[in-house]
């Protein structure tokens, strides 16, 4: 064969390996174009950004199926994040018609089929947040491109109303809330009926979060609406079970943002309310920080997921049966309230700055504050059960965060895991608590995870943005790829296209294992009865002191 014949033959192929690609494709609502992102000779991604998973929503309504287009819908461009205040909640950003989705389905040699599908759901306190939110780098923190390519398979990220627009409960049938989370549900139906045209296989959808979107994940699970269509499910830092988590008197709340409004309180309110400036609607969901007084932050967090008595029938801890058939991993971060610990304490992060006992009594006063003194007590003497009689700063410092980690995180994860465990019929269970030592400047040495660190982690960003992340940063992201996509793809983070460092043990109320993970990932990893003694003590000790009348 001669050279220009070769380097033909050579083009041929080279255009046949980059030709495994989806092109057009056919959904429920008309059809969509994405496009493909090549890595390799015979590796790439196809990307889908801005598919509308539901029409854009009534206001306080839940959402309506997308009515469709004729012709092809170009999806190579994120759609606008949900109304929402901004970080600093000075403003507003985003629209109402914000119910879309994107779409990463790698692809080798041949179009890919069959493949795994994960689900993730932001966090943000229900408040903000979005599919595409920005990360420190300019590029998406949530691209999927990374998990899709280590990991074979589909990603897929939503939009959800957050803050007012997606949480506004009445409490009752005239505004009965979790807005949000029916978008959720939502765009989860939606990759159910339609991933296989993708080359997913819609039998086998994980669902996984952080945060807020680690508790959504964890009212989606228990949601009965769901049956069938979930199969796996992650919760990074957050469970249904956690205290900011369910709102438990939605109406004073919603009368208040009346008033900002000013809508009237009683008779109307929701009439009202419907045909408010959205934005001033927006805005009058934000933080109450100034309120707090003395109280601890996480107290402000108000616009939550509501009982509806219908997508959430009963209180969390009631719905585990509906849980039986998914398989679940759950943890959290090992100092998760870190971020919460430093608002309440800020001495605890000033090298120059004392924090004293007395400290530690009033954070506990305020977490406990519904079960008074004898709660403080007995709270204050399981925390410092343990310390010499001269603590050492550190041990102050460190007691502060283990609190706020144990109480907004650790403890509620913890009984998610038993109780899905307990209810679960062939489901598996896997607990791990993440344990990098922090990235961010400047803060103590003793610091290990803080809140919200994982997800760079799990995202791949030590690969996308290698500049930005030394070798151990790329290696704890590697084994985190592997574990989840393990699990997605067989129901065990052990099984499946990528090597792990270590093998996790399920957790089972008897063994109780979990995996601290970490760039040093060995089988001492494996560890079990994860604060035990914390756990217990909120669980039991705590639940069963009386709440005396007000
Ligand atoms: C709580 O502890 C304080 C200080 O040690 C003590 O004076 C008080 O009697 C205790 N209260 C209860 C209800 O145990």
């Amino acid at each position: 064969m001669d050279t220009s014949r070769f380097l033909a033959v050579l083009t041929l192929c080279l255009q046949a390996a980059s030709a495994a690609t989806l092109g057009v494709v056919s959904t429920e609502g008309g059809m969509v174009e994405g496009r493909n992102h090549r890595l390799g000779l015979f590796r790439s991604v196809d990307i889908f950004k801005g598919i509308p998973f539901a029409a854009p929503p009534g206001r306080f309504e839940k959402p309506k199926p997308h009515p469709g287009w004729s012709g092809v819908l170009k999806a190579t461009k994120f759609r606008e994040r949900c109304l929402q205040v901004t970080l600093l909640q000075t403003g507003t950003q985003g629209s109402e018609d914000c119910l879309y989705l994107n779409i990463w389905v790698p692809q080798g040699r041949t179009v890919s089929t069959g493949l795994p599908v994960m689900v993730y759901i932001f966090g943000g306190a229900f408040l903000l947040g979005a599919s595409n939110d920005v990360s420190f780098m300019g590029n998406s923190l949530y691209d999927g491109e990374e998990i899709a390519d280590r990991g074979k398979v589909i990603v897929i990220t939503v939009n959800y109303r957050v803050g007012t627009l997606g949480f506004l409960s009445t409490g009752d049938a005239s505004g009965p809330g979790n807005y949000g989370l029916w978008d959720q549900h939502a765009a989860i139906s939606w990759v159910h009926r339609n991933i296989r045209a993708f080359g997913g296989d819609p039998s086998s959808i994980t669902i996984f979060g952080q945060s807020a979107g680690a508790a959504s994940v964890s009212f989606q699970m228990l949601s009965p609406y769901n049956k069938g269509v979930i199969r796996r499910a992650i919760s990074q830092c957050g469970v249904a079970l956690s205290p900011w988590a369910l709102q438990k008197k939605p109406l004073a709340l919603a009368q208040k943002v009346a008033q900002t409004v000013g809508c009237p309180t009683q008779e109307g309110m929701m009439g009202c309310l419907k045909i408010t400036d959205p934005v001033a609607l927006t805005k009058a969901g934000k933080l109450a920080l100034e309120e707090l007084g003395d109280g601890p932050v996480v107290f402000s967090l108000e616009l939550s997921p509501v009982v509806d008595g219908d997508f959430i029938p009963d209180l969390p801890s009631r719905l585990f049966h509906n849980t039986a058939h998914i398989d679940y991993i759950a943890g959290t971060n090992d100092m998760d309230g870190h971020l919460f610990a430093g608002m309440d304490v800020p001495s605890i992060n000033q090298n120059n700055k004392p924090t004293y006992p007395e400290d530690i009594r009033r954070l506990l006063a305020g977490l406990t504050a519904e079960k008074g003194e004898p709660a403080l007590n007995s709270s204050y003497s399981t925390y410092t059960r343990s310390w010499v009689p001269q603590p050492d700063q550190d041990t102050i410092k460190k007691t502060v965060v283990d609190i706020e980690t144990d109480y907004l995180f650790l403890v509620p994860t913890q009984t998610a895991l038993y109780l899905h465990e307990k209810n679960a019929r062939g489901a598996r269970s896997y607990s791990y608590v993440f344990s990098m030592p922090t990235r961010i400047p400047g803060f103590p040495r003793w610091m290990g995870s803080d809140h919200a660190e994982d997800v760079q982690y799990v995202f791949g960003k030590p690969f996308s943005t290698p500049l930005a992340y030394l070798p151990r940063h790329r290696d704890v992201s590697a084994y985190l790829i592997a574990y989840w996509t393990n699990f997605a793809r067989t129901g065990d983070p052990n099984q499946g296209e990528s090597q792990v460092p270590a093998t996790w043990p399920a957790f089972t109320s008897s063994g109780r294992h979990y995996l601290d993970i970490n760039n040093k990932i060995s089988k001492d990893s494996v560890k079990r009865e994860l604060r035990t003694r914390f756990v217990h003590y909120w669980t039991s000790t705590y639940a069963s002191l009386p709440t005396p009348c007000p």
